[in-house]
């Protein structure tokens, strides 16, 4: 894959994050939603791939754009798969909240587990807990791991966990061990990314989320050197027909994070609302400012980018 791949990218999620960020706190998820989808798949069409959206905004017959399977990009060029999230946070977007981002990660052909959007049961943790973290065991086993691993106690550690009533046993179990909770209302790819970011003052997400998210967090902790690990969870038959139609036949499986996004990867964020990974767009006259993040698995390098954005002289893409 080439590595300027990234950069180009990141044209899209900084695109996507500035169309949404228009319609912070207006109490509107589905049009913050509706602005970033036009604003990447437009942008996606201007980079020189076949791109085929793998993990996208839904079924084909349920979302008009960027569903899975729809073909991306201007053609021409290597054959890619996408994961990506325009809007990841509608609601907290829609309510000027922290921690939502536009995202997208990229990797060649059959890569990326076609994952359904059913929830995920995950931990993850960055570089220091790599290896240590497993579904197998209790929570309280995994945190004593992941402490002994960072040589800390239980106590120093903070866990993101999103605030569901379907957590309620989760965040009891981590209480009584000791460790500190930091409850999201969502955005969970954030939260599993800002494990990899030392000074974020989070060292490991757990709980159930989105599937979908599950691999696009997996796809930026493999450029990050982090671990992630994920079981799907079915709620009910229907939603085993889905796994099934995208090719899922082990309902009790635990993906590790090579599971889940393999082969190189590439991945590029940037943030719609302020949050402990990226700053939120600001707008200001005539243009606004974008907080990005792009990192490639092959070499691991993670580029910060503050980019200024001048309205009048974008090209129209
Ligand atoms: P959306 O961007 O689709 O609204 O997802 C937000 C989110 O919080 C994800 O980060 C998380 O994985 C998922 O929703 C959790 O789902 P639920 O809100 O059903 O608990």
């Amino acid at each position: 894959m080439d590595r300027n791949f990234a950069l180009e990218f990141v044209r899209v999620t900084e695109m996507a994050a500035i169309a949404s960020a228009r319609l912070m706190g207006r109490g509107d998820e589905k049009a913050a939603d509706h602005e970033a989808v036009e604003a990447m798949r437009k942008m996606l069409g201007s980079i020189q791939f076949d791109g085929t959206v793998v993990i996208g905004e839904g079924e084909r017959d349920e979302a008009p754009m960027l569903f899975i399977g729809e073909k991306v990009g201007r053609g021409g060029g290597p054959k890619l798969d996408l994961a990506l999230d325009p809007l990841e946070g509608t609601t907290i977007c829609a309510r000027g909240g922290n921690n939502s981002l536009s995202v997208i990660a990229i990797a060649e052909e059959g890569q990326f587990l076609h994952a359904p959007d059913v929830y995920m049961q995950k931990i993850a943790v960055g570089p220091s807990g790599r290896g240590v973290i497993d579904l197998g065991k209790t929570a309280t086993e995994n945190l004593r791991r992941v402490a002994a691993a960072k040589d800390c106690r239980v106590e120093d550690l903070t866990v993101a966990i999103l605030d569901r009533p379907r957590h309620e046993a989760l965040i009891s179990e981590v209480r009584s061990a000791g460790a500190r909770i930091w409850l999201i209302g969502d955005g969970d790819v954030s939260a599993a990314i800002a494990t990899c970011k030392p000074d974020s003052g989070v060292d490991m997400l757990m709980g159930s989320g989105g599937a979908p998210e599950g691999v696009i967090a997996a796809a930026a902790l493999r450029c990050m050197g982090g671990d992630l690990v994920g079981r799907l969870v079915f709620r009910k038959d229907e939603e085993k027909d889905r796994a099934r139609r995208m090719g899922i036949t082990d309902f009790d499986r635990a993906y590790g994070i090579n599971d889940l996004a393999a082969g190189n990867v590439m991945f590029c964020a940037t943030g719609v609302t302020p949050g402990a990974l990226l700053n939120g767009v600001r707008f200001f006259s005539g243009g606004a400012r974008t907080h990005s993040v792009v990192m490639r698995s092959e070499s691991k390098t993670v580029r910060w980018i503050e980019a200024e954005h001048f309205f009048d002289s974008k090209p129209k893409y």
